[in-house]
């Protein structure tokens, strides 16, 4: 029996057909999971931007609905590229991180900033989510020689890693002019604590750095 290293080795020299038909059928599993999550992503963006606050939220959310569309409208040109049927496979994730998101909702006051702070965080979550498919997705496209599918999968990830940035800036702009108010309204109250760490264009979140 060939040894791990002995398979890897015969993998990567293309000489391991039952890999080779292992990982694509991952890949294909893994598509048309993406394709349900960015499905269920489109209609949870449309709530998200129904109940946020302020219209810059609103807005990044609707943003994002309309890329999503055009993500779904991609995973559609991969299905074709590979030469199979369009289908959707289930993911509890992604179920339970839109029904957090609707929580959201139900837990923060209507009209208020900490109801489009939580909603940014809860939109984060998807947004972590699906960057961590899309770039496994990106892997398993390269080395399967999916070299069209991986031009498409690698747009959507920057849009999806944009999207998460922009999240953060907004998310920021909220704690400084909450912050803003508070040294208004108590002047010398103003906890420095309450700055964000970074700048506008880190690679941060409300949770901490996403080191993508
Ligand atoms: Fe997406």
């Amino acid at each position: 029996m060939a040894s791990l290293t002995e398979r890897i080795a015969s993998f990567f020299s293309g000489n391991d057909s039952s890999t080779d038909e292992g990982l694509r059928d991952l890949f294909i599993s893994e598509l048309k999971r993406v394709y349900y999550i960015e499905k269920r992503a489109v209609d949870a963006l449309g709530e998200q931007a129904e109940a946020s606050t302020t219209n810059e939220v609103r807005s990044a959310f609707l943003q994002h609905q309309d890329e999503s569309a055009n993500q779904v409208d991609r995973l559609e040109e991969i299905f074709r590229i590979i030469g199979i049927q369009t289908e959707e496979q289930s993911s509890d994730a992604i179920n339970g991180l839109i029904s957090d998101a609707r929580l959201v909702v139900t837990e923060t006051e209507e009209g208020s900033l900490t109801r489009d702070a939580a909603l940014i965080i809860a939109a984060q979550k998807i947004e972590h989510y699906e960057i961590a498919i899309y770039g496994s997705l990106l892997t398993l496209a390269n080395v399967l020689d999916f070299t069209q599918s991986a031009e498409l999968l690698s747009m959507t990830l920057e849009e999806e890693k944009t999207t998460d940035h922009k999240l953060t800036a907004l998310a920021e702009s909220f704690v400084n002019s909450r912050a803003r108010e508070e040294e208004e309204q108590h002047p010398g109250s103003h906890h420095a604590s309450r700055h964000p760490l970074h700048g506008s264009d880190a690679d941060v979140t409300l949770g901490g750095p996403l080191g993508v």
